[in-house]
């Protein structure tokens, strides 16, 4: 298990389509390693997901835990960590809602974007099985923000208005309710 180190915006990596990850690799112990590097990775930066490409490894295969509970998201439900191997997402209604999005890609940033929430996710388990989730509200944004990583997106990418992407010290000051 070890910490890796995330690369940021600018690094040409973050900008490229991952690689499905192979058949072959699941269950094995070089993806579990994978995994574990991830999960310490994003526990030590702090943060609710992690794609594979954000530590330099070229695979479609992204991280997520959500703490639950009261956030600057307002009340959230809580998600334990879950590891997504080659996800697929579908919108079921592409009515948007905007967060302010973060990424530990683009450090001391935040910028308010608009995502459908409302989106299926299929993906591979860790077990290999395949599984579905509809997704609703943030987790909606939350999904579709990490799994853009692995079509070369960032979250910059998606916003609309660049007035709303600012420093988190001027978030904080600006940005939020007394
Ligand atoms: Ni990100």
């Amino acid at each position: 298990m070890a910490v890796r180190k995330i690369i940021r915006m600018g690094h040409p990596h973050l900008r490229q389509v991952a690689e499905p990850v192979p058949k072959e690799l699941i269950g094995t112990p070089e993806l579990s390693r994978l995994l574990d590097d991830m999960v310490d990775t994003l526990h030590d930066y702090g943060g609710i997901g992690l794609a594979a490409p954000q530590i330099d490894e070229n695979l479609r295969l992204a991280i997520i835990e959500i703490p639950g509970g009261e956030s600057r998201y307002g009340e959230i439900d809580a998600m334990p960590l879950t590891a997504f191997i080659n996800p697929v997402v579908t919108v079921n209604d592409p009515a948007t809602t905007g967060y302010w999005e973060g990424c530990l890609s683009v450090p001391g940033l935040r910028g308010f974007v608009e995502r459908p929430q409302d989106v299926t996710v299929s993906y591979t388990s860790i077990e290999g099985q395949a599984e579905e989730l509809t997704l609703t509200g943030f987790w909606a944004t939350v999904f579709q923000h990490e799994f853009d990583h692995l079509d070369g997106y960032l979250y910059i990418d998606r916003m609309q208005d660049s007035q709303r992407f600012v420093f988190e010290e001027e978030f904080a000051r600006y940005w939020t309710e007394p």
